[in-house]
């Protein structure tokens, strides 16, 4: 089997934080690190990286550690990020406005292409440049432009909605911010982002040492 489709999910979502400490490296003009050293700088453990890293080729030499440009270059490669990508945003509330207005998504290579939402007072309305259509002009939109992403930024109850729109248009990739569980065919990829979720991992281990009587 190609080592690459062995690689777990696991790693997969370590790999953006690799990514990103490569490339400070890179801008610092670090050629070469050792494993122990990046264990230092990323807070993996140099063994946890090793393997990591033996997933998708050999590029660690005994003695020499790694090169940081070929091994940025293949996590880049394997993250999808040697292409650009077509995005629409759905919900121009807090949450759509504040994804839009991040410009490094587009510095990733993730370009905004259009804004919806059903809100008289926001149709029209320019964010970065981009005006904000009516959701009603969705399908229509997605008929003429190439979308690569949809993103849903609605309220819970809406997003089953705004996916089906998205699933009969063809779009293959959801990124979620709606706390709800979307029904998608099998070849399409969701991705939920719950701000939640991660504020009630830090509440549950800010009082994990309570919990197991650790005190
Ligand atoms: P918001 O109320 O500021 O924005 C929602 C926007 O969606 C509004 O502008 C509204 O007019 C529009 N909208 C409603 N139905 C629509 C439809 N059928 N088609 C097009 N536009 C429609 O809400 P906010 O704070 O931006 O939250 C948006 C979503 O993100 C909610 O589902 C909320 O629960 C969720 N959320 C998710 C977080 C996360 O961690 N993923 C954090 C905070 C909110």
């Amino acid at each position: 089997m190609n080592k690459k489709t062995m690689i777990s999910m696991a790693v997969i979502r370590r790999l953006p934080k690799y990514q990103r400490y490569l490339g400070e490296l890179l801008n610092n003009d670090i050629t070469r690190i050792s494993s122990k050293e990046l264990s230092e700088r990323i807070g993996f453990t140099a063994s946890q990286i090793r393997q990591d890293l033996n997933c998708f080729g050999d590029f660690g030499q005994q003695g020499y550690g790694y090169n940081v440009r070929e091994l940025y270059d293949e996590i880049s490669k394997i993250l999808g990020l040697t292409r650009t990508y077509t995005t629409v945003i759905i919900g121009a509330g807090n949450i759509g406005q504040a994804v839009a207005n991040y410009s490094k998504f587009e510095k990733l290579g993730f370009e905004l292409k259009g804004i919806f939402d059903k809100n008289p007072k926001l149709i029209g309305i320019k964010i970065r440049d981009i005006e904000v259509k009516d959701v009603d002009e969705l399908s229509d939109f997605l008929e003429r432009n190439k979308i690569d992403i949809g993103i849903i930024c609605v309220p819970r109850t809406q997003a089953q909605v705004i996916a089906d729109i998205f699933v009969k248009s063809g779009i293959k990739a959801i990124w979620n911010f709606a706390p709800t569980d979307l029904n998608v065919p099998e070849d399409v990829i969701v991705e939920n982002v719950h701000l939640s979720e991660s504020l009630l991992t830090l509440s549950y281990r800010l009082n994990e040492a309570k919990l197991f009587g650790e005190e």
